[in-house]
């Protein structure tokens, strides 16, 4: 019989998997170590294990004992089988940021979730990185982790994951690329690689809101790098002592909308189904292009599987809230789908000054298309108005025709954005759309900024 005595047994030897069309404008072979094959669905399997496993070894764990750890889930997940199998509870700290699914996941495989905000400074004690050490210091038999300073988490990396694609490359790889969070994927397999051939180029994937790039480029620990951001699992606001900066050749950042972008084509291009951090690593060794020659061999870390970001980045209202869905506002009817539903504004050119006021602060709006019998003769600006309005009150009683401007240009439904907003000018802050119905609507520089993404 061929089989594993515990689920434990069938953590490792994931697949190496090429990419066929992500990576056609690279002038080399690329392969993706697909760490979802693990039994919790991420990396973090094999560095939970390892963790465990050595503060079993040295007392530091002990039977029947709480293990209690500040993780963003794949973490918890990993610790969370290791606990099932070995008899123990375990306490998962998380921060608000992740998703709903991870959290759901850890509470089905017995962990107790703690929830914490995530903007918050790490030494702020509602932080994870204090609520987790204050559990561990007030739970009787319980061992706090730390992923970020264990060394077991690079160790694990170190014994498994990197002989591992050295092995399935033959030892030709030649560039290993991947997401940085802890630090233990990339410092393990990069130092595994490096002793086999110091050639081997590692490249750290990170995010904007995380100082590591800038940590690395010049040693300067930048607070004004750290700022919130959307991705999951890479780049931190602290130096874990699981980021061996020495190994790592180079940093590139890739922003959350790539991320999202490129997660969802690792999925439609190649059927990788993975988790946002495969987006920030597939887009960042793209940006990495010029670096590499036809002879290379690219090895790039998926570190988890999509499932745990259906509510997320495979949900397109999420999607779309965030301006993450490409090429959706393209035309003037795009522009104006959002407030199509309310009727156009207009003054006659022989109502007053008044009349217009009036409406602009009525329906809060900026500028007022101005009509006569023959269609649109003019057009009234709020600032425009209130402006004249100051020097001469008077000016409330006169006709809009004697202070109306130019009338606003007039394009159909079908004009490009780019068209559109080349109309939108200092002189000129509207534009109007042709319904074809009769009717026009109205696109302002608000519409315009609205969709630029
Ligand atoms: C989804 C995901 N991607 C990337 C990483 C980063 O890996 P590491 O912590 O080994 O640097 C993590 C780690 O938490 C992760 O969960």
């Amino acid at each position: 019989m061929n089989y594993a005595k515990n689920i434990l047994e069938t953590i490792g030897n994931t697949p190496l998997v090429q990419l066929n069309h992500i990576v056609k404008d690279l002038p080399c072979k690329v392969f993706a170590k697909v760490e979802y094959f693990n039994p919790g669905h991420s990396c973090k399997d094999r560095m939970a294990l390892q963790m465990v496993e050595d503060a079993e070894a040295d007392g530091r764990l002990k039977p029947g004992g709480t293990i209690i750890e500040g993780t963003s889930g794949n973490t918890g997940m990993g610790l969370a089988l290791a606990a099932i199998v070995k008899g123990y509870k375990l306490i998962c700290v998380i921060t608000d940021k992740q998703s709903k699914e991870k959290m759901d996941i850890l509470r089905a495989v017995g962990a107790k979730v703690v929830v914490c905000p995530t903007d918050v400074e790490p030494e702020d004690p509602r932080s994870y990185y204090s609520v987790s050490k204050r559990l561990a210091e007030e739970t009787p038999n319980s061992w706090y982790v730390n992923q970020y300073d264990n060394p077991s988490n690079t160790k694990a990396n170190y014994l498994q994951t990197g002989p591992e694609i050295w092995n399935q490359t033959d030892g030709k790889v030649t560039h290993f690329i991947v997401g940085v969070g802890t630090g233990g994927t990339i410092s393990g397999i990069g130092k595994y690689l490096k002793e086999q051939n110091p050639d081997v180029k590692i490249w750290g994937v990170d995010t904007y809101g995380s100082v590591f790039k800038k940590y690395h480029e010049t040693g300067i620990f930048d607070e004004n790098e750290v700022y919130s951001y959307v991705t999951e699992g890479i780049g931190e606001d602290i130096l874990p002592k699981n980021v061996d900066f020495s190994i790592i050749d180079h940093f590139t950042k890739v922003t959350d909308k790539d991320a999202a972008v490129y997660c969802r084509k690792l999925a439609l291009e190649e059927g990788l189904f993975v988790g946002m951090s495969s987006g920030s690593a597939i887009k960042g060794l793209l940006q990495m292009k010029g670096e590499l020659k036809p002879d290379d061999v690219v090895v790039v870390l998926f570190h988890d599987s999509g499932s745990r970001y259906i509510g997320k980045i495979f949900n397109d209202d999420w999607m779309r809230e965030r301006g993450y869905l490409e090429d959706e506002v393209v035309t003037a009817a795009d522009l104006i789908k959002n407030h199509i539903d309310k009727p156009l504004v207009t003054v006659r050119t022989e109502e007053l000054v008044s009349h217009a006021l009036e409406r602009i602060r009525k329906y809060k709006i900026s500028q007022i298309p101005v009509i006569d019998k023959d269609g649109f003769a003019g057009s009234v600006e709020d600032s425009d108005l209130f402006a004249a309005y100051m020097v001469d009150a008077n000016i409330a009683e006169k006709p809009i025709r004697e202070v109306m401007g130019k009338p606003y240009p007039v394009v159909n439904r079908k004009t490009k954005v780019a068209e559109v907003s080349k109309l939108i000018t200092k002189e000129n802050n509207a534009v109007l759309v042709d319904l074809e119905n009769g009717k026009f609507h109205i696109i302002t520089k608000y519409d315009i900024i609205n969709s630029i993404k």
